[in-house]
C-alpha cells in the first residue's frame, strides 16, 4: 500500500508531525510511505500561467512538485495533516495545494487512482465555530480532483493546552481509522 503523508506546519516535529507519526504507527499492514514535510521540500506558488491548459501534464515550475504529483496520482493513501493559521491552511501546504490545478486541468483523469483521503486538522484554541471550516472548503476541489474518498477528518484543537499525545478522543478516532485501513488491505 502507498502512502503519502503532506506535513503542513511550518514547525518541524510538532503537533501535526506527531500527529502523522503516531497514525502511522498504527497501519500494521505492509506500506511504503512517501512523506513531504513543507519545512524541507520546495513548492513555488502557482504562478496562474495557464501552461497547464494547452499542455496538459505539464507544469513550468520545475520544483519538489513534479515528484510529488506523480506520487499524490498513484497513491493509495493520502495524508493532509496541517495547523489553522488565521483558521485557514498555513501558506506553504496551500501553495502545494494551489499547485493541484495542472492535475485539476487534465482532461483525461483516468490516469489518476482512486484513494482514501485522510484530514488532520490542529488548531492551537479551543474549538470553535469554522476552526477547520476554510480547510474542509479548500479540499472540497482538491479532494474531487485526486480521485479521493475521505476515510476521515480528525480535528485537533486546543494544541496550546493539549497537545496530541494528549488528546485520547482524537487519538481514539485515528486508531479507528487505522483499523479501518488494516482491514480494508488485509481483504483487498
Ligand atoms: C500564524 C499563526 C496563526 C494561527 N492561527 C490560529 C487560528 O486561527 N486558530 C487556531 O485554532 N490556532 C491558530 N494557531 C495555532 C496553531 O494552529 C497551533 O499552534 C498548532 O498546534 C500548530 O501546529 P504545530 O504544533 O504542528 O506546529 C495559529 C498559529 C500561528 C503560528
Amino acid at each position: 500500500m502507498e502512502i503519502v503523508a503532506i506535513m503542513g506546519s511550518h514547525r518541524n516535529g510538532q503537533n501535526t508531525q506527531k500527529a502523522i507519526d503516531y497514525f502511522i504507527s498504527k497501519i500494521k499492514v505492509e506500506h511504503e510511505l512517501s512523506e513531504y514535510n513543507v519545512n524541507k521540500i520546495d513548492v513555488q506558488a502557482c504562478i496562474a500561467c495557464d501552461h497547464c491548459i494547452p499542455h496538459q501534464g505539464e507544469c513550468v515550475i520545475e520544483d519538489s512538485m513534479t515528484e510529488i504529483y506523480q506520487k499524490m496520482e498513484t497513491c493509495d493513501l493520502l495524508i493532509i495533516a496541517s495547523p489553522v493559521y488565521f483558521s485557514a491552511f498555513p501558506s506553504k501546504i496551500k501553495a502545494l495545494i494551489d499547485r493541484t490545478q495542472m492535475i485539476y486541468n487534465l482532461k483525461d483523469k483516468s490516469a489518476i487512482k482512486k484513494k482514501k483521503i485522510l484530514i488532520i486538522g490542529v488548531g492551537g484554541a479551543p474549538y470553535y465555530p469554522r476552526q477547520f471550516q476554510a480547510v474542509d472548503n479548500t479540499l472540497e476541489w482538491y479532494k474531487k480532483t485526486l480521485s479521493c474518498d475521505e476515510i476521515g477528518f480528525v480535528q485537533f484543537s486546543h494544541t496550546d493546552e493539549l497537545p496530541v499525545l494528549d488528546n485520547k478522543k482524537c487519538l481514539e478516532e485515528l486508531d479507528e481509522i487505522a483499523a479501518k485501513i488494516n482491514t480494508l488491505i488485509a481483504k483487498s
